[in-house]
């Protein structure tokens, strides 16, 4: 990655050596205020885990508690056995029960568009101004029960999975934790996501039923959410696996109900259903079902490096019990201490998940959340946003950062951000530079940026400064998490020596962990499991697939994902998925993605594609950029517009080994505009494909 500065990244995070100290404040006293107490309890942590764990599972709700902490038999962990709890009732119940039922648990904004209130369900429940709305933790208790039921209603309940494509409103929120609440797993999938994906990911997790909205707000525009379920649902019924129910929020109200379709009618096999419809008239007392520690809590899909997405498990106390301790630790969340937490990120995505919703209501602190864009209607919404609501702790990506500080020093300077205690940053490394441009115009010095370093499969964070107690270096993402045993290996397993650079793994289980690929055991050993062990005993250790070193204060670098997934603005794409949607256009004989350091983006992907001539010739069609604006749209179409190729470029053939194999690292080169190949071209099967290539460039 690159960035407007001159200086390359890389070169940067070698030679970055300034270092900020904890400021004496936060918002609330710091839970952990000295690196000596923070190195005491990391080396505790890990030097008896159990005892560790134990206590942090102590400050979960229980319904029946553990019998044993943990069984280990690599690469299966169970967590907590012997104990049944809900998620639900942690983030929600327990607070109306001890009192806190007025306490906002949700605050809601929207775009500034549309008619002020387009919501009209049980409307009571809420205090509504324009396109703002709170929901205490009693209205949230009362909607998610009331919710429950509509689901239990549809036939829902324990074990089943739930698919859920919604903008970011708080219906999405209250889904979520009906489910939890009745024993049902969600899968919920990213609202800029194709019908190809839904139907993949809803085939994938055997699952009956789908809530989404009517649409979502972007820019003023209205996505229709529910257009792209019925395709979804038309393309599953084509594969033979049946939606029963849908499920639609009526929250843009962009057509009338009556004029789209009537509660109960038949869409390719599945029923349509309005939210308000199911909802009206339901009771809002729903208990929460005893749920065993590992039952499975949800389902998210990621990227891999093979062409389909991963169902990544995660069960119920252990990703509790982490979520909690990380979401209080990082970002210090202490409750009735006048903290409004601000988390960007989709919940589509494991960020939201964790600290959007879970993290956030089981530490009883205000989480806000936003439906819409960063530059609608002006590029000061979140500084705009961050003032009126005097948000103390704000999360959001690298590439997010870098977008502001291409728009302008004087948007944020126009804002009073002086509530702001705390900033964080996730999704993939961040170069020096924005960094200090978020530390100085958006923290004016003040605030700590703790750059969270984890993965859909880790559940929470592994790596993260913990803001009152460790210094931080721009571009680190520091040290381990309490509990978490990270270290840079090479491939034997063997820890390397400082700024060597190696492997990140972690080497014991730890609570929020993945407990499978679901459907895939195979891959759920292979990919994680598989490829790295203790040199002496032979035990697995976790692979997270990135490349790191460590710094001779244990910092950690994170250099980036050793495999074939790219990151697009924090986004993982597995190249393969581009490159299996790319294929299935009757113009592409072969196709090859790789990514290429984009200033903005982290990534942009390139696409090398080689035709069918016979196909161009029947169709009258030629290699040209109309044919390059078709492939992107039909990408898109695919999976989805975060996938969409930045660049296409025609080749005759893709150079590959002997083997058959296309060689990447060589496309990335010529990609990125590399001067002279010097990469070895022993294995290349036909080298001419390769100075074709760039002669295509001049
Ligand atoms: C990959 C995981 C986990 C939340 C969002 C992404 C990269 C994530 C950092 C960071 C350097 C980072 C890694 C990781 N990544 N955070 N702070 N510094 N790299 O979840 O989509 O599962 O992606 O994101 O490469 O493996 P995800």
């Amino acid at each position: 990655m690159s960035t407007n500065n001159s200086q390359g990244t890389i070169d940067n995070l070698l030679h970055e050596n300034r270092v900020f100290q904890p400021p004496k404040h936060g918002p609330g006293p710091w839970h952990l205020a000295s690196m000596d107490e923070y190195r005491r309890l990391h080396r505790r942590s890990v030097e008896n885990p159990e005892a560790f764990w134990a206590e942090e599972a102590e400050r979960l709700a229980w319904f029946r508690r553990w019998d044993r902490v943990l069984e280990w038999n690599a690469p299966d962990a169970k967590w907590f056995g012997g104990g049944t709890l809900n998620a639900c009732y942690n983030c929600v119940d327990r607070h109306v029960q001890a009192g806190h039922g007025e306490q906002t648990a949700l605050v809601w904004e929207g775009e500034p568009v549309g008619p002020a209130t387009s919501h009209e369900v049980s409307s009571s429940a809420y205090s509504r101004e324009p396109q703002i709305r709170r929901l205490t933790y009693r209205a949230l208790q009362q909607e998610v029960s009331r919710f429950a039921n509509v689901l239990k209603g549809l036939g829902v309940g324990r074990g089943d999975v739930v698919t859920i494509y919604m903008p970011m409103v708080p219906e999405l929120a209250v889904a979520m934790l009906a489910c939890a609440r009745i024993g049902a797993a969600h899968s919920v999938i990213f609202g800029g996501f194709a019908a190809t994906a839904i139907s993949e990911r809803a085939i994938d997790a055997k699952s009956r039923v789908v809530v989404t909205s009517d649409g979502g707000n972007r820019r003023g525009e209205v996505l229709k959410l529910s257009r792209t379920v019925e395709e979804a649902v038309s393309l599953a019924a084509s594969h033979g696996h049946s939606i029963a129910d849908v499920v639609v929020l009526r929250h843009t109200a962009h057509e009338k109900p009556s004029e789209r379709f009537r509660t109960g009618e038949v869409r390719h096999g599945a029923r349509m259903h309005w939210w308000h419809d199911l909802a009206a008239g339901v009771s809002d007392a729903c208990p929460c079902e005893a749920m065993d520690s590992e039952a499975m809590l949800f389902l998210l899909y990621t990227s891999g490096s093979t062409g389909k997405p991963k169902g990544i498990v995660h069960t119920t106390a252990g990703y509790l019990a982490f979520v909690q301790m990380t979401a209080r630790l990082t970002f210090n969340l202490i409750p009735d201490c006048g903290q409004l937490f601000w988390c960007t990120a989709d919940i589509g995505w494991i960020t939201g998940h964790s600290y959007v919703l879970y993290g956030l209501l089981m530490n009883r602190v205000t989480t806000l959340m936003y439906e819409g864009a960063p530059n609608y209607p002006a590029q000061d919404r979140f500084w705009d946003i961050i003032e009126r609501h005097r948000v103390t702790q704000f999360y959001t990506a690298p590439t997010a950062i870098r977008t502001f500080m291409k728009w302008g020093d004087e948007l944020p300077a126009k804002h009073d951000l002086s509530s702001l205690r705390i900033l964080g940053t996730v999704g993939e490394p961040i170069n020096p530079e924005a960094w200090m441009w978020y530390h100085r115009h958006i923290g004016r010095d003040a605030c700590p940026i703790v750059d969270t370093y984890w993965q859909t499969e880790t559940g929470g964070h592994v790596c993260t400064p913990l803001p009152g107690a460790v210094p931080t270096k721009p571009g680190s993402c520091t040290v381990p998490m309490l509990g978490i045993d990270a270290v840079v290996v090479n491939e034997k397993g063997e820890v390397l020596p400082p700024d060597k650079g190696g492997l990140l793994a972690i080497r014991r289980p730890w609570p929020g962990m993945l407990r499978g690929v679901f459907g895939n055991r195979e891959r759920f050993v292979s990919n994680y499991f598989g490829r790295l062990k203790d040199p002496a005993t032979g035990t697995p250790y976790y692979f997270s697939a990135d490349g790191a070193r460590r710094d001779g204060d244990g910092y950690f670098w994170v250099m980036g994902r050793v495999d074939d997934v790219i990151k697009v603005s924090g986004h993982l794409l597995g190249t393969m998925e581009v490159e299996s949607a790319l294929v299935s256009h009757p113009a592409v004989a072969e196709a090859a993605v790789v990514g290429v350091p984009h200033e903005i983006k982290g990534n942009a992907i390139h696409a090398f594609v080689s035709l069918k001539p016979q196909w161009l010739k029947a169709n009258a069609r030629h290699a040209d950029d109309s044919l390059k604006a078709e492939l992107v749209g039909h990408v898109s179409k695919e999976v989805g517009a975060l996938a969409k190729p930045d660049v296409i470029r025609f080749a005759e053939g893709l150079p590959k080994t002997r083997s058959g194999k296309i060689m990447r690292r060589l496309l990335r080169d010529v990609a990125s505009g590399v001067e002279k190949i010097t990469q070895d071209t022993t294995t290349l099967e036909d080298f001419s494909v390769v100075a074709k290539l760039r002669e295509d460039d001049e």
